[in-house]
């Protein structure tokens, strides 16, 4: 019988720094039918293990469209992510999954995308970005609008420079503090609305980003005229298990880990009260 719970060795092989506390880790599973077993879809999320530590989940930030390797974004906030930021390329590993749902894609072909992050949630959204560019004649206009603490805090910032020059793609950045030479938009991620023109018809609204963001972008869509089965996020809750087993993550009677981490804003609003992000 299969177990579970059993990660498998996966070597760095490359390591790129996007901010101060913040790295991508590209990674490629050391044994070959694993990695072509690993069939993972946008927005899903994996396990991720140092041995003798711990284990945390993290999205995968790499596109299914583009094979032979994963990519995950980590933030170093306490014991696993921290030990993860010590390794070098090289180093392995431990990875279980790939778990939870996905964003749609299907769905979204022929529509016009609003891709809307805060921080480091530009990485579980990077998944289905690259996908959607990989297949850029399927869908419609598409909008990328990020905000940041400051430009440093700005994760894939070369990335975002060349989505700008896709075809009928624009790109909006903002930050709460300027530095000197910031070029673009002052203000949390909502502020953007005055600038661009965000317009429901044929629309979905893709988030992630802190509790906070995905709360005023919500609003913000909605009084924009986007129907709440338009307004697409994902949501993080503190796991254990990632499978549904260990109760951790349920929120009412969802499991973030299996239900999720993607819902609607139509969902997300028949949580118990207390859960509300919106
Ligand atoms: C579905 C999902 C996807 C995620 N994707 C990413 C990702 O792509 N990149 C990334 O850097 N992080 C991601 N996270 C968050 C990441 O899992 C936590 O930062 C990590 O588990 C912290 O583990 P640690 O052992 O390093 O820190 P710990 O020592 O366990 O904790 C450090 C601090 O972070 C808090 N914390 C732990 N887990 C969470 C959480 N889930 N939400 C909020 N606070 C938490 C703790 O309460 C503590 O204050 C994701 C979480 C989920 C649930
Ligand atoms: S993390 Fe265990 S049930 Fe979701």
């Amino acid at each position: 019988m299969k177990n579970e719970y059993l990660p498998y060795p996966a070597t760095i092989e490359e390591i790129r720094p996007e901010t101060f506390d913040t790295k991508t880790y590209k990674v490629k599973f050391k044994d070959q039918k694993i990695a072509d077993s690993f069939d993972y879809k946008q927005g899903q999320f994996a396990e991720i293990s140092v041995l003798g530590v711990g284990e945390a989940p993290i999205s995968i930030t790499s596109s299914p469209s583009r094979k032979g390797f994963l990519e995950f974004t980590i933030r170093a906030t306490g014991k696993v992510t921290d030990e993860i930021h010590k390794l070098k390329v090289g180093d392995v590993l431990h990875i279980r999954g790939p778990y939870g749902n996905a964003f749609p894609f299907d769905a979204l072909k022929g529509k016009n995308l609003y891709f809307i992050a805060g921080g480091i949630g530009l990485a579980p959204l990077r998944s289905l970005i690259n996908l959607v560019m990989d297949n850029r004649s399927d869908f419609k206009h598409i909008k990328i609008l990020y905000g940041a603490k400051t430009p440093e805090d700005m994760c894939f910032t070369q990335e975002l420079e060349e989505w700008k020059k896709i075809d009928d793609t624009e790109v909006w950045l903002t930050v709460d503090k300027p530095c000197d030479g910031w070029g673009c938009s002052v203000g949390v991620v909502t502020e953007l609305w005055k600038e661009t023109n965000i317009h429901p018809d044929n629309a979905v609204g893709i988030l992630c980003g802190p509790p906070i963001m995905i709360k005023f972008v919500t609003m913000e869509l909605s009084k924009s005229g986007f129907k709440d089965n338009d307004i697409v996020m994902t949501l993080e809750r503190y796991m254990k298990c990632g499978i549904g087993k260990c109760g951790h993550c349920n929120v009412g009677e969802k499991f973030i880990c299996v239900d999720g981490p993607v819902f609607t804003s139509e969902q997300v609003k028949k949580f118990p009260e207390k859960e509300h992000v919106l």
